[in-house]
Formats: structure tokens, C-alpha cells, sequence
């Protein structure tokens, strides 16, 4: 996680990095920092907490230079503190930001402490400024000195780097960890993503694994592989328009982010579905051959995408007929995995840079499966660049943290690949025809659930005092009571767990009292008989209960049942409708308890160390 940008160019840069950092603060807030060269003096400015505080502290103490690197924090190695922020320095000359981790810091930090090194900070960024420190002594200049650096770091990391002496120079190297350069107009950038840098350029080139670069005076970019060798590299102009980092009239970009699904969710079907039923090239070109020879499926994710897998599962061997492993993807990399013969590979992800599911999928290369699908939120991420097939899930850039439209757009992708593998495994064309036409409703169907808002927020009141909440669904919808309780948990801090709700005379019936709200998901499929008796269950023990049911299911309010009727849907896409109110109700349980709703405290949006 952390975020990194650097600029070399032919104006004051620390503009350009304070933009930078606001832009790449969902990947960790506790502290940030920047550093600028100017005539030949390197200055530094750190904060603890979020980027505002950097913002402040620079209106008092402002850097002047025309290179700099500037990095936001989540914390691994130290606490959240002022000295534990980055850059870090070697001497007075040489400064270092870092993301990810050297997992050999403690080593290499007895080394250097042999030879007289003083640490000042508990990080294992420090390590690697005063061991560039020590290599650059020797006389070859920044990038070898780099070089021999990362010869000797262990981890997954991306840094950049730069020496008082070498002014207008900055050298960035990315393994394990995401990075791109931006190109502009006689300068150069650096920056963990291109959203850092969308308002300095639009054209990006992305590292690849072990590529290190210089960029120099003059907008002069060197891309050089692991080996040392100069790389001719691509540049990419980047395709979402600017203008994304902004909340617009919403209070918080979670808000906003749930009321674009109806459009969200119509991109991500578009030019996807045929008349009648989903065009597989969709996938790629060699999507319909592979999928022919599909005969399982693994899928592998993390957080909320782990729960669009989950959902998928019950999809895929119910239309697809084809059988469906799930798994978190830091489980799955470190397992011996039997993979049947035709196994198709899948990863979900919203940014494509999550470390395990990026470790699953190079694992998974290794273990003899058909092919790779990456279902994907960020064109260009490592997933996509590293998987045979891609779909993007087109939700456009999510800041909130806490993923929303994201998950609902990959749910829609997951149904089109069940489509697509039921219509190549004889999926009768009635059943196709149907699907598709729900799933060309299904933004209005969204939109009508959103204009719920008002009953929703008024249903969180109940738990602004809340220490708990148990959230149960069955079938598809038990993820999606799963998704319900993360979401409540991410942002209102409230602990919440999510049970199939058969499993409740199991064990969590006796957590049951008027303390414990109980949220349920009831559409209105062949469970909702059995639901509705584990809903007795509850009342029967003095448990409050808010139920989210369909408009034709035969359950009225009464003392202790408060139920949301939500339009009527297809059975199959009632998991993606369910999970907006559930998305609504933690905002609104949030906002009431004045949390971070968009950056709660201790978690990152991407999550790019172990
Ligand atoms: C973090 C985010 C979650 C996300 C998970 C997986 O924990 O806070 O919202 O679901 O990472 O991220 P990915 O980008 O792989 O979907």
C-alpha cells in the first residue's frame, strides 16, 4: 500500500505532489511527507495524519524546487508518526519513498548499524536510504547505485530515490508493487497510479516487473529491465477523462459512487449482449475456444471481490453446469492445490494490484489450468497485463474504500461469464433469453431501489447505538448478507458477522437479544419459506429485525419487524439489487456515527503488501 509520486520538471513541483498524494490517499492515510531538490539542498516536509495536515504544515513552510518525491502512508513497519513517515533520508542528501515491504529489513539494518548507521525511524524504507547511501558513495552515480540496492532487497516493493548531488534526477523501481511514468512535455512523473497524475498528463508507461527508471531534466525518461538492459517502451494514452477525483454535489465519494450504479452497471453490459444472449468475445477473442474446453472453475479473490465470487458460484453450476471453487486469494497461494484437468482460472479484482490475488494468479500460472480470466476494474493493472482473458468491469475509478460500485459491476460481469459458459454448454436458449433481458433492467430496477434512500436512512437511526449486528440471507444471498456485514463493519466500526441463516440455531441464535439487530435479505425465491421460519426464530427471542423483501412477499411490519420492499427482480440478478439498500444502510449508520466514511481508519483501498 502508500502511495508514491515523484516529478522532475520545468516548474515547482510541490504542487503537482500535493495533488498527487490527495489522489493516491486511498492507499493509506496515517502520515505523509515530500521532499524537493532545490539548488542543490534537499528539503523535507512530513505530517502525521492525512495529506491535509502535509497541506498545512507546507502553507507555513512551503518547498520551491523543480524535483521532488512525496509518498501517503499505511503503516507496516512503525506506528503512524512523524518520524516514522516518508521520505526518509540518509545524511542531509539522499531521500527515499517506498511502498510495500523489504522482508529482510532486519538484516541488512544489523549490517548497516555495524558500519555506523544510525536509524531514526522503526521502518524498513530507512534501510534502504542508507544502503543506497552507502552504495552511491562509491562513486557511479544514482543508478547503479540503485541497481546494487535492489540486487540486495527482499519483498515486494516499488520506491524512487533521489541525491542532492544529482539534482534534476529521480530513479524509480518497481517489483511487486505498482508504478507508472508520466509522461509530459519536457518533464516527467512518477506515481503508483495514473489517477495521481492525470492532472500533470494523460500518457502513462507502465513498468513492468524489475524495470527501473531514470528520469531526468528535460522530461528525459530511461526504462531499463532487471537485467540492466535498456527497455523501448510503450506509452499509453490513459482513457477516463479527468475530473473523477471529484465528490460533485455527494457529501462523500462512497455516496456518489453507490447512485452511478444504474450508469455503472449499463456500461459494464455494454455492446456485451446480443440479442438474445452475451456475445463471448466479450472475453477476448480466444474466449470461445477456451471456454468450450472449460470443465471447473477456481475463482480467487480478496475482501468484497471474494464475495462476488462467492455469489458466482451458486450462478455458475445452477445455468453454466459447471463446477466452482471459491477462495481468499491469501489462503489459496500457500495451499497444494489439485487442479482437475480444464480448470479455468479466475481472479476478481477492483484495482488489479492486490498482492495475494496478483501472487494467486503467478501461482496459479505455474499449476497447469486451461487459462486465466482476470474480471477487472483498472485497464493496465498487473492482473489484467498478466491474465489470458480480461473482462473490465467499466465501474470507472471507486475511491470510497469501501468497494460498492464496483462489486455490483463485477457481480454483472460474473453473470455474463456464466452466460457465456451456458450458452457454450447448452444453456437453453429460453433460459438466456431471459437472463439477458433481466439484465437489460436491471439499471432501472437500480435506480428504483436507490430512490429508497429516504426510508433507508431513517431505518440506520436504530443503530447509531449499536455495538453488534448479525446479518443472514440463504442461497446467493448468503454472500451477500456477507458483503452486508463487511460493509457495516468497514465503515461504522460496528462488529458485524453474517450467518446463512440456517446455521442460526447453530450457535448465533444465542447472541439473539433486543441489543442485537438481526438484517435480513428476502427476495422472494424457493428459500423464502424457510427464511421467514428462521425470522421467527429471531423474534420469538426478542430480536429486532429490518427486512429487505420483496414487494410481493407476504411480510408486514409489526413491533420489532421493520421491512423495506424492494421491486420485484429475476431470482438470478436478486443478489445485485439486494446488495444497494444493504450499501445504503452502512453510509447512513456511518454518517450518523461521524466516522471516515471514505477513508476509515486502518484499512487502504488497494492492498498491494501481504
Ligand atoms: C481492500 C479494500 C476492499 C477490497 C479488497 C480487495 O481490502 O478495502 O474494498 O475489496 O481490498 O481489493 P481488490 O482491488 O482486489 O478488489
Amino acid at each position: 500500500m502508500c502511495g508514491i509520486v515523484g516529478a522532475v520538471a520545468q516548474r515547482n513541483v510541490q504542487g503537482i505532489l500535493l495533488e498527487g498524494l490527495k489522489r493516491l490517499e486511498y492507499r493509506g492515510y496515517d502520515s505523509a511527507g515530500m521532499a524537493v531538490l532545490s539548488s542543490g539542498r534537499l528539503q523535507r516536509c512530513r505530517a502525521l495524519g492525512k495529506v491535509a495536515a502535509l497541506e498545512a504544515r507546507l502553507e507555513s513552510e512551503p518547498l520551491e524546487g523543480s524535483c521532488g518525491i512525496a509518498h501517503t502512508r499505511w503503516a507496516t513497519h512503525g506506528k503512524p508518526s512523524e518520524a516514522n513517515a516518508h521520505p526518509h533520508h540518509s545524511g542531509e542528501r539522499l531521500a527515499v519513498v517506498h511502498n510495500g515491504i523489504i522482508e529482510n529489513h532486519e538484516t541488512l539494518r544489523d549490517d548497516l548499524r555495524d558500519i555506523g548507521y544510525e536509524f531514526e525511524s522503526q521502518t524498513d524504507t530507512e534501510v534502504v536510504a542508507h544502503l543506497m547511501d552507502r552504495e552511491y558513495r562509491k562513486g557511479d552515480g544514482l543508478l547503479v547505485a540503485a541497481r546494487r540496492v535492489l540486487a540486495k532487497l527482499e519483498g515486494a516493493y516499488a520506491l524512487a530515490v533521489m541525491h542532492a548531488d544529482e539534482p534534476d534526477v529521480i530513479i524509480g523501481a518497481r517489483k511487486g508493487s505498482p508504478l507508472v511514468v508520466g509522461v509530459g512535455i519536457d518533464e516527467a512523473f512518477l506515481g503508483s497510479d495514473p489517477l495521481a497524475l492525470l492532472q500533470v498528463t494523460d500518457r502513462f508507461i507502465y513498468l513492468q516487473e524489475g524495470d527501473v527508471v531514470r528520469l531526468s531534466k528535460g522530461g528525459v525518461i530511461e526504462v531499463f529491465d532487471d537485467n540492466g538492459q535498456p527497455v523501448e517502451y510503450t506509452v499509453h494514452t490513459f482513457e477516463h477523462g479527468d475530473g473523477v477525483a471529484s465528490k460533485g454535489d455527494y457529501r462523500h465519494f462512497m455516496l456518489k459512487e453507490i447512485f452511478e450504479q444504474p450508469a455503472v452497471i449499463a456500461a459494464a453490459l455494454e455492446g456485451r449482449l446480443g440479442e438474445h444472449s452475451v456475445l463471448v468475445e466479450s472475453f477476448g477473442p480466444e474466449a470461445e475456444a477456451l471456454f468450450a474446453r472449460v470443465q471447473q472453475i477456481h475463482i480467487v479473490a480478496c475482501g468484497t471481490s471474494f464475495h462476488a465470487g462467492m455469489v458466482a458460484r451458486y450462478w455458475l453450476e445452477r445455468y453454466a453446469g459447471v463446477p466452482v471453487q471459491v477462495e481468499v486469494a491469501s489462503e489459496y497461494r500457500y495451499r497444494a492445490v489439485v487442479v482437475p484437468e480444464n480448470t479455468l482460472f479466475v481472479t476478481l479484482s477492483q484495482s488489479g494490484e492486490t498482492a495475494d490475488t496478483l501472487a494467486a494468479l503467478r501461482f496459479a500460472h505455474e499449476q497447469g489450468y486451461l487459462g486465466s480470466l482476470a474480471i477487472c476494474n483498472v485497464p493496465g493493472s498487473s492482473l489484467v497485463r498478466e491474465s489470458d482473458l480480461t473482462l473490465m468491469t467499466q465501474a470507472g475509478p471507486e475511491i470510497g474504500v469501501a468497494s460498492t460500485k464496483a462489486f455490483t459491476t463485477q457481480l454483472v460481469g460474473l453473470m455474463l461469464l456464466t452466460l457465456a459458459l451456458g450458452r457454450v454448454r447448452g444453456l437453453s436458449n429460453d433460459t438466456q433469453t431471459e437472463l439477458v433481458s433481466a439484465l437489460r433492467g436491471l439499471p432501472r430496477l437500480v435506480s428504483q431501489v436507490l430512490a429508497l434512500d429516504g426510508g433507508i436512512e431513517a431505518l440506520s437511526m436504530a443503530f447509531a447505538e449499536k455495538q453488534h449486528a448479525l446479518f443472514l440471507g440463504r442461497g446467493a444471498h448468503f454472500p451477500i448478507a456477507l458483503e452486508g456485514a463487511l460493509k457495516l463493519k468497514e465503515i461504522s466500526y460496528i462488529h458485524a458477522e453474517a450467518y446463512p441463516a440456517g446455521e442460526l440455531k447453530h450457535g448465533p441464535l444465542a447472541l439473539v437479544d433486543s441489543d442485537m439487530p438481526v438484517i435480513s435479505v428476502a427476495p422472494n425465491n424457493e428459500l423464502l419459506g424457510k427464511l421467514k421460519s428462521n425470522l421467527q426464530e429471531v423474534r420469538a427471542r426478542g430480536g429486532e429485525l429490518f427486512v429487505f423483501a420483496d414487494e410481493s412477499v407476504g411480510l408486514d411490519e409489526e413491533e420489532g419487524v421493520r421491512v423495506l420492499r424492494l421491486p420485484h427482480i429475476h431470482d438470478a440478478l436478486a443478489p445485485i439489487l439486494y446488495t444497494i439498500p444493504l450499501q445504503l444502510l452502512s453510509y447512513h449508520v456511518a454518517v450518523l456515527k461521524g466516522t471516515d466514511v471514505d477513508q476509515p481508519r486502518n484499512l487502504a483501498k488497494s492492498v498491494t503488501v501481504e
